[in-house]
């Protein structure tokens, strides 16, 4: 457990409706009173604006789950940074692996996209995950570290602390398969070492790192043991207020005797 303050995101994809939206979100903001980690929920964009309103006076931060880079113009379907702020985001994800496997997004455009986010003075969120094949050829810490210095490239440090890292491999998201508690600690030690080498010691200590890709109640524990995680990226689970919610209280309160349990996969 570190002295970061962990940080658990709840990611509806293209889930909700407008009804289901509100709900989802009033359940969250009503249950996460108290915990010790920080909360954002990331609604699909036309319920950005109503999900706020449902948020405002918790501590429950409203995050997109996308951006463009450009701040206006012809553009179709996009939306600027300016547009989140308007309706009260705080913090995007930038990467997410869906973005990058199924809508074709380079590492170029998602780097335009963190610096967006920075410039206009929002928290991101960069994803980094490899696929099954990268990591059965072993690349898995090529490729991931390779995601973190294109993601990064020309952030200042100033601005790292506006930056969360998200360590979500391909394989895990959304297949019930979920990386061991070994195997995310791993990951995350190899990211924390590449941001000392990147920015220096600091920068590497204090950046939060949250694991994501199938995270439930019966795992969030195990994986919130590990001394570089810090907290979670919860897809699935998120849409179910009492599975979040039981998330957002393991990632602040690791039970050591969970730790490394084998039965942490598929669990
Ligand atoms: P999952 O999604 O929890 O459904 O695997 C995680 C994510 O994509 O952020």
């Amino acid at each position: 457990m570190s002295t970061r303050t962990p940080i658990v995101g709840g990611n509806w994809k293209m889930n909700t409706t407008a009804e289901t939206g509100v709900a989802l979100a009033r359940a969250v903001a009503a249950g996460s009173g108290g915990v010790a980690c920080e909360v954002v929920v990331y609604p699909p964009f036309p319920y950005l604006a109503t999900v706020g309103a449902t948020l405002a006076g918790s501590d429950v931060q409203l995050g997109a789950q996308d951006l463009y880079h450009e701040p206006n113009g012809a553009f179709t379907g996009e939306v600027s940074v300016e547009m989140l702020r308007d309706v009260g985001v705080t913090v995007v994800l930038a990467g997410h692996s869906e973005r990058r496997h199924v809508i074709g997004e380079t590492d170029d455009l998602v780097n335009r996209k963190v610096r967006a986010a920075l410039a206009g003075d929002l928290m991101v969120t960069l994803c980094l995950g490899e696929t099954l094949e990268q990591r059965e050829a072993g690349r898995t810490t090529d490729v991931v570290l390779g995601q973190l210095r294109h993601g990064l490239a020309g952030v200042a440090e100033a601005a790292m602390g506006r930056v969360v890292l998200a360590y979500e491999p391909v394989w895990a998201i959304g297949t019930g398969v979920t990386a061991t508690p070994d195997d995310a600690e791993t990951a995350h030690r190899a990211i924390r070492g590449a941001l000392a080498d990147l920015y220096n010691p600091q920068v590497a200590a204090a950046t939060r790192i949250q694991y994501g890709g199938s995270v439930k109640p019966g795992n969030a524990a195990a994986l919130a043991a590990g001394p570089n995680v810090d907290g979670f990226l919860v897809g699935g689970a998120s849409l179910v207020p009492d599975d979040f919610l039981a998330i957002t209280r393991m990632a602040t309160a690791p039970d050591p005797a969970a730790d490394r349990q084998p039965e942490a996969r598929n669990a």
